[in-house]
């Protein structure tokens, strides 16, 4: 179908010639002027009507053609927004999948994490723990520390005692260990500078043993007088007997056997307690002459807590004025208790501690 433009420039055409021919006609005389006009105008008429009918036919078929176009995008859409509601579906379920992996795996994600936390929680109590074993260690060590270079030092004290107390009295047999039950070398070298020192002529021990022998050596070089050991133990009395005998001071040392008795007495102190420990019976103290220097190593501790009370009430009239009375063990509680006792007591006499490895306390008469 032509165009409504084609159509009508040949509508427009046709009754153009149409309307000549008819001009021809009427100036040929062919035709009457007023029906050759009525014949124009009909031609005219004709031409608008065919290029109006051509025009509306025209508009129908586009009508229909859009119609069919618009039907077919219709159809296209249709497909279009079911293909989008198919892939909106998937979508969907991708996104629900995902989710619930997302889910899963942030559970599986915070389990392990809670595992990890108490797994490291674990680790840092044992870091604590191990820390503190750590400080606990260091003070340890650092006090093991001390101790080995205070023990040390004790050794070389001690043996540098006994190197000087062998040296001076040249023993004459092996003797027993020192030290321990024993006396310890400082210990007998100040009794033994003591005696060195002059004016010793008797000396009486609380408590035989190895020191017995010690004494007598000592008494025999600078002295000349003697040593009386009580004993209260009549095994050890014989052992320190034996001991005397080995060394060739028989009549230098004699141990008495002298049994624990029950004693009471002393000079009541600012709290008016008499004490009562057991002590070495008075019958072996009978003949004793004027004595220059007790030694205070017996009875022993464990008998009871202030056992060597007795040895100042008891002993102490038997002294000469410059006598020294040597308590061992100065440094244990019930030793301190005692001697601070006796000085309480005794205001006549006056004390001096000395450096020992197991205390040592000296008292003498003030003048
Ligand atoms: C401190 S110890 C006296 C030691 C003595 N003065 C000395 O230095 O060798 C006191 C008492 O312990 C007892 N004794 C002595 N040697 C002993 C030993 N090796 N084991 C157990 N007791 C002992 C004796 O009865 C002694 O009188």
């Amino acid at each position: 179908m032509p165009s409504p433009r084609v159509l009508a420039a040949a509508a427009a055409a046709g009754a153009a010639l149409a309307v000549a021919l008819l001009a021809w006609t009427v100036a040929a005389g062919a035709l009457a002027p007023a029906a050759a006009a009525q014949l124009a105008l009909s031609v005219l008429i004709l031409a608008a009507t065919v290029v109006a009918v051509a025009v509306t036919r025209r508009a129908d078929g586009k009508a229909l053609r859009v119609d069919a176009r618009t039907k077919r995008q219709e159809a296209a859409l249709r497909r279009t927004g079911e293909e989008i509601s198919r892939l909106a579906a998937t979508v969907d379920g991708l996104a629900g999948r995902l989710e619930e992996a997302g889910h899963r795996r942030a559970e599986v994600v915070l389990a392990a994490l809670g595992e990890d936390r108490m797994e490291l929680a674990a680790q840092a109590e044992r870091l604590d723990r191990l820390d503190a074993e750590l400080h606990a260690g260091r003070a340890e060590l650092r006090a093991g520390r001390a101790e080995l270079a205070a023990t040390v030092r004790q050794n070389y004290a001690q043996l540098e005692a006994l190197v000087d107390l062998r040296a001076l009295l040249r023993p004459r047999a092996p003797l027993p260990a020192l030290r321990g039950w024993a006396a310890s070398p400082d210990m007998l070298r100040l009794l033994v500078g003591r005696i060195a020192a002059g004016g010793v002529k008797t000396v009486v021990e609380c408590g035989s043993g190895s020191s017995s022998v010690w004494l007598g050596y000592a008494v025999e070089r600078f002295g000349g007088g003697r040593v009386v050991a009580l004993e209260h133990d009549e095994r050890f009395a014989r052992a320190t007997r034996d001991l005397v005998l080995a060394h060739g001071l028989q009549d230098v040392v004699e141990v008495r056997h002298a049994p624990l008795l029950p004693w009471s007495g002393g000079r009541d102190g600012d709290d008016g307690d008499a004490v009562a420990v057991p002590w070495y019976d008075p019958a072996a103290l009978a003949d004793l002459p004027e004595v220059d220097l007790v030694f205070v190593d017996g009875p022993p501790g464990a008998t009871a807590p202030l056992v060597r009370y007795p040895a100042v009430p008891v002993l102490l009239p038997h002294c000469t004025a410059d006598a020294w009375i040597v308590l061992d063990d100065a440094d244990r509680p019930a030793e301190r208790e005692v001697a601070e006792r006796w000085l309480r007591e005794y205001p006549e006499l006056a004390g001096t501690a000395h450096r020992a490895e197991k205390g040592a306390m000296v008292l003498r008469r003030t003048p």
